[in-house]
């Protein structure tokens, strides 16, 4: 049975911007139900990035209402914005953005701490996302001893590590060569299969299709909103399951 995750209704943002507004989102509704994989399409300014922070509660709609697993996150204060994220959002940016003094391990573990688990279970959970990313022979590597793939993968661990209801990702292939991006794609793949919903924003029309739908936003407003076809989907699942198999068992 379909369960909605996030429910939109008539959501806007307007950015002041000295004496001027800008209107990045202009009334968009929809809803997405927990399982999805959803890629956002659209130009540059369209306001993809916009609708993905409103979804991820790191800003609030000027007008509308977003209904969070079925709970109103429409007007709620930075406090009570930034507990739900910790405990059901994890984000995924271009860039990696590890702290270069910690290790990858290290990394995984910050969102713990916030949340106050224990040095024990915080060991013990970034250890399992570092290895569900395949990186289990890197815990103790620098950020500059990874490559970007490898960089982008503990970004993905560190996401992951708060077991996230949902994950949100902005151009999460944006700074990758199509290889290494290649081995993102497959590793969010991987996240959905395991029952993650994943909401991930792309320029890129070969990365959007291996989402299960896709919404292409066009100057502040939802233009299409189309289910990809399972069979492209299947096949594109069918070709990875190896890669992703022998990666975890590293
Ligand atoms: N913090 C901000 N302050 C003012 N304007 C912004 C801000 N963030 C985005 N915008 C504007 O809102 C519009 C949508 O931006 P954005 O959501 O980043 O688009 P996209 O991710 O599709 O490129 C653009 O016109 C952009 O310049
Ligand atoms: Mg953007």
């Amino acid at each position: 049975m379909s369960e909605p995750l996030i429910q939109l209704f008539n959501l806007s943002k307007k950015y002041s911007v000295g004496e001027v507004f800008v209107e990045a989102l202009r009334g968009i509704s929809l809803v997405i139900n927990r399982g999805e994989w959803v890629a956002i399409v659209g130009a540059s300014g369209s306001g993809k990035s916009t609708l993905l922070h409103l979804m991820g509660l790191l800003d609030s709609p000027s007008a509308g209402r977003y209904l969070l697993d079925s709970h109103d996150a429409t007007g709620l204060s930075n406090d009570a914005r930034a507990t739900i994220r910790n405990k059901k959002i994890g984000f995924v940016l271009q860039n990696a953005n590890l702290l270069a003094r910690h290790t990858a391990i290290e990394n995984v573990e910050l969102p713990l701490i916030y949340d106050g688990v224990s040095a024990k279970l915080r060991r013990e959970r970034a250890t399992a996302a570092l290895t569900t990313v395949g990186l289990a022979h890197r815990f103790d590597h620098w950020p500059q001893q990874l490559s970007g793939g490898e960089q982008q993968r503990v970004a993905l661990a560190r996401a992951l590590v708060n077991n996230p209801t949902l994950i949100l990702a902005d151009e999460p292939t944006g700074a990758l060569d199509s290889r290494t991006g290649g081995e993102i794609i497959a590793l969010l793949q991987h996240l959905h299969r395991m029952g993650h919903t994943i909401i991930m924003v792309t320029h890129d029309p070969n990365v959007a299709q291996h989402a299960t739908r896709i919404l292409s936003i066009g100057d502040g407003q939802l233009v299409s909103d189309e289910v990809v076809a399972e069979t492209m989907n299947g096949t594109a699942r069918d070709t990875q399951r190896v890669t992703d198999e022998s990666r975890v068992s590293q």
